[in-house]
C-alpha cells in the first residue's frame, strides 16, 4: 500500500496556503500520520508544527494517489480546514509561505496535483466559503474614531503622492478616487482641476459621510462621493463613462482578488487615461536610534495583517501583478518620508492603540505587552531624538497598451 500523507486546504481573502519546501515547489501543509495516530490528529499536529497555525475545524475533502517525486506514489488525503487566528511562523522544513489565488493562474512551481484538487474542491465548496470570495474586513476604524490618523497619514505621505500623481492630471475628463477614504487626495484633484468631475469611492458609508461632509464645508462642487466597492465596480461601468484618471492609495492592501481589482480599474480608463496606484511595504519602517517597541508593534501588525487578508508588504505582489499584464508602465518610484515631527510620529501609535485590542484578542500579543508597547510608543518614541522612516511605498503609473 502507499504511504499517505494529510493535506489541508487553508483558505484565506488572498487564496489558500501553500508552503514552498526546499525542491522549492509549493504544497499544502501536512505530512505522514504517526504510528497508531488519526488522520485528524496528524493534520492538526503537522499544521500546527509548519505554519504555527490550530486547527478549528477539518473536513475530509477526497483523497488521490500521486507521484509526489518521480517514481514515489503517495495518497494524499484533503481536508478543508478552518483555522484560529494566530500568527503564521513557518518551520525549517520549508523555506516561504504564500496564499495562492486559485481562480488565477496555476504557479509553475506547483505540481499539478495540487492545483487539480484545490480548484475542483473550489468549484465545490459553497459561494460563502469559495476562495478568495469573501473580502477581508477593514481591520481600523473608519469615519470620525479615524480622523485624526487619517489626517495625520495626508500629512505625512501627500507631498509624495501629489508630486507623482500631478504629472498626469488630465486638462479635462472624469477622475476616480478608489478607496478614498476622507477624500483629502479627491479634494486636492478637484481643486486642481475645476473643470473635471471627481469621484471619490469607499466601501465604508462613515468614510464617504465624512469625505462628503469636509468637501462640502470646503464648497468644493466638482467633487462626489459615492459607496461602492472595489470588488465590485459594476455600478461604476454602468454609469457608462470612462475616467481620464484613476487613483488609489493605500486601499489595495486590503483586496483580496488584487490582479482582478487592478484590471477592473484598467478596463474603466479612456484610451489615453492613466491609473495611478500607490501601496505600501510595512518591513521598510525603521527608527533612529532603535526603540524595540516600534519594531514588536509592526511585527504584530503585520502578522495580524497575515490572518487578517491584508497584506501590508504588497509591494511586491503588486509590482509582479503590474508586469505580468498588458500595460505600459509609465513611471514606478519608491517613496519614503521621514517622521521625525512629533505631531506626525503619533500616527504609529495611533495605528497601534487601533489594532492592539485585536492583536490581544487573536494572541499575537499579551494584554501585558500590548500595554507595554503603547506606553513605549507614547514615550520613548515621541522623545525629541528619536526619527522614524515612515512607510516606503511603490508608486506605479500605467495606461492600457494599445492594440493594433
Ligand atoms: C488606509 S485607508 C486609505 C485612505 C486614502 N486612500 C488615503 O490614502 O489616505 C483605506 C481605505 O480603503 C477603503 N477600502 C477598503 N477596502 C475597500 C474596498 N474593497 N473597496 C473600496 N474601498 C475600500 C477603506 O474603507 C479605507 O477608507
Amino acid at each position: 500500500m502507499e504511504p499517505v500523507s494529510v493535506k489541508a486546504i487553508m483558505r484565506g481573502p488572498r487564496g489558500v496556503l501553500f508552503l514552498k519546501n526546499p525542491r522549492n515547489e509549493l504544497e499544502l501543509p501536512g505530512g505522514r500520520p504517526n504510528q497508531g495516530e488519526s488522520l485528524e490528529s496528524a493534520l492538526t499536529r503537522e499544521v500546527q508544527e509548519e505554519c504555527g497555525l490550530s486547527i478549528t475545524s477539518a473536513t475530509y475533502m477526497g483523497s488521490q494517489s500521486s507521484e509526489v517525486v518521480p517514481g514515489k506514489r503517495v495518497l494524499l488525503v484533503f481536508y478543508a480546514c478552518k483555522f484560529g487566528l494566530n500568527s503564521l511562523v513557518i518551520s525549517d522544513e520549508h523555506t516561504a509561505y504564500e496564499w495562492v489565488d486559485i481562480n488565477g493562474e496555476r504557479p509553475h512551481n506547483m505540481p499539478s496535483f495540487y492545483w487539480d484538487f484545490c480548484v475542483t474542491s473550489n468549484d465545490r465548496s459553497s459561494p460563502s466559503t469559495a476562495i478568495g470570495a469573501a473580502p477581508p474586513d477593514y481591520p481600523l476604524l473608519t469615519g470620525e474614531a479615524d480622523k485624526e490618523r487619517l489626517m495625520i497619514t495626508a500629512e505625512v505621505y501627500n507631498t509624495a503622492t501629489i508630486r507623482f500623481l500631478q504629472q498626469y492630471l488630465p486638462t479635462t475628463g472624469r477622475i476616480l478616487e478608489v478607496g478614498c477614504g476622507h477624500g483629502q487626495i479627491a479634494q486636492w484633484l478637484a481643486t486642481n482641476r475645476p473643470e473635471s468631475a471627481v469621484i471619490g469611492l469607499d466601501n465604508d458609508q462613515e468614510q464617504i459621510a465624512l469625505a462628503r461632509s469636509s468637501a462640502s464645508a470646503r464648497g468644493i462642487s466638482n467633487l462626489a462621493f459615492e459607496l461602492g466597492d472595489l470588488n465590485d465596480l459594476a455600478h461604476i461601468a454602468r454609469q457608462a463613462s470612462t475616467f481620464e484618471l484613476i487613483t488609489c492609495r493605500f486601499t489595495l492592501l486590503h483586496i483580496g482578488q488584487r490582479a482582478a481589482a487592478i484590471r477592473a480599474l484598467l478596463d474603466l480608463l479612456t484610451p489615453s487615461g492613466t491609473l495611478v496606484i500607490e501601496e505600501p511595504s510595512l518591513t521598510s519602517l525603521f527608527c533612529v536610534p532603535h526603540v524595540a517597541s516600534f519594531e514588536q508593534a509592526n511585527a504584530a501588525i503585520r502578522a495580524y495583517g497575515e490572518i487578517k487578508g491584508v497584506d501590508y508588504d504588497c509591494i511586491e505582489d503588486i509590482w509582479s501583478i503590474v508586469t505580468k499584464m498588458n500595460v505600459r508602465v509609465k513611471d514606478a518610484r519608491f517613496s519614503q518620508p521621514t517622521v521625525w515631527k512629533r505631531d506626525h510620529k503619533k500616527l504609529v501609535g495611533l495605528s497601534f492603540h487601533q489594532l492592539s485590542p485585536q492583536l490581544v484578542a487573536h494572541g499575537i500579543l499579551t494584554a501585558d505587552q500590548a500595554k507595554s508597547i503603547e506606553q513605549s510608543l507614547d514615550d520613548e518614541y515621541m522623545n525629541d531624538l528619536v526619527i522614524s522612516g515612515g512607510l516606503r511605498t511603490l508608486q506605479i503609473a500605467m495606461s492600457r497598451k494599445r492594440t493594433a
